[in-house]
């Protein structure tokens, strides 16, 4: 079979015989589209492949599977005109994100539990709310909240220093607690929803905050088998949230947790959840790390336009600070 558009099957993708289809299968990559979001190496341990294969083998399943929609290139460039940036309350770590946090971008902060994730979630609710002349946005925010740890008084906490009125700080955030991954994804087209309604308002949403990203899928899909299944779910869920930025210039700030990999030698164990279906979507990776007391460090990491590097930043009870 020679034609993309006759890939029906998963042994119609060129490479893929029959052997090979069933080792597959077994391992649930029993689609096109299964195999046209996994990655090489996870290919290669399902099915015993060489990488190169593996490669070849997702390539074409990419190519038959209807992946997106296209916007020509003018529509895109009318788009990125109107790209804007969110301070996050420190300046060193806006600077290290190219100005602060980006609309119509992903940006994923991964690390260990107290580092600081939640606390940034939380002050950007906030700076989202302010006029644009003070680095937010003069919008307001959508929380996809997963572990329940979004608390009103943190906000409050941090408005007060910004002379913002508690009642409307918190009228203009609208919290919803997702129970499982399907309901986090059907959350995403809540959002939509909401956010169309409110586009011509005082207080456009402007901000959709996914705190944690990965906790759900994590606790849900465990075990030999589980893992195609889990990182096609996940990259439509990343494809939703990426759609979202672009329709309502609306940044996207995501929280995703750690595993210790055990077979790290030299340099730092920890990896974020979620594979690389996670790790590419985002356009700002930011792992962060606790310091003394208040203090933790930014790094960024895998970005396609800003160099790599390392902010200092502090978590205090006004909320995040510089040094
Ligand atoms: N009111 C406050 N005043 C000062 N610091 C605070 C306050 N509330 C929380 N913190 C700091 O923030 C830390 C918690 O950080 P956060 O909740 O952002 O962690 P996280 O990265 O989201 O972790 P997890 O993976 O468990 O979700 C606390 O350990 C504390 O250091
Ligand atoms: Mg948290």
């Amino acid at each position: 079979m020679t034609n993309d558009d006759e890939i029906m099957f998963i042994e119609d993708i060129p490479g893929v015989g029959p052997a090979t289809a069933e080792k597959l299968r077994d391992a649930g990559y029993d689609t096109i589209e299964a195999i046209a979001v996994a990655s090489p190496s996870e290919l290669v341990a399902a099915a015993e492949l060489g990488e190169p294969t593996a490669a070849k083998i997702i390539n074409a399943a990419r190519k038959a599977a209807d992946i997106g929609n296209f916007e020509i290139g003018s529509e895109i460039l009318e788009r990125r005109k109107l790209v804007e940036r969110l301070k996050t309350g420190s300046e060193a770590v806006d600077t290290l994100l190219g100005g602060g946090v980006e609309t119509q971008s992903i940006t994923e902060v991964y690390g260990e539990y107290g580092s600081g994730k939640t606390q940034i979630a939380h002050q950007l609710c906030v700076n989202v709310q302010l006029p644009k002349e003070e680095g937010g946005l003069d919008g307001s925010v959508i929380v996809i909240d997963t572990e329940n740890t979004f608390r009103p008084n943190r906000i409050l906490q941090m408005a007060s220093p910004l002379g913002l009125e508690e009642k409307e700080v918190l009228n203009n955030i609208r919290v919803a607690r997702a129970y499982n991954s399907n309901h986090q994804i059907l959350l995403v087209d809540k959002a939509s929803e909401v956010t169309k309604e409110l586009k011509e308002s005082d207080k456009p949403v402007r901000l959709l905050i996914v705190d944690s990203l990965t906790a759900h899928f994590r606790a849900e899909y465990v075990g030999r088998g589980t893992l195609a299944d889990r990182q096609q779910k996940l990259n439509k869920h990343m494809h939703s949230l990426v759609r979202f930025g672009d329709l309502y210039n609306a940044a996207i700030f995501i929280t995703n947790q750690v595993m210790s990999k055990p077979d790290t030698f030299f340099g730092d164990p920890t990896r974020p959840i979620g594979g690389h279906i996670v790790g590419h979507t985002a356009t700002y990776r930011v792992y962060l790390r606790r310091s003394k007391g208040e203090k933790r460090i930014a790094r960024l990491v895998d970005s396609p336009n800003m160099p790599e590097g390392e902010a200092i930043f502090k978590v205090t009870t006004d909320g995040i600070k510089d040094e």
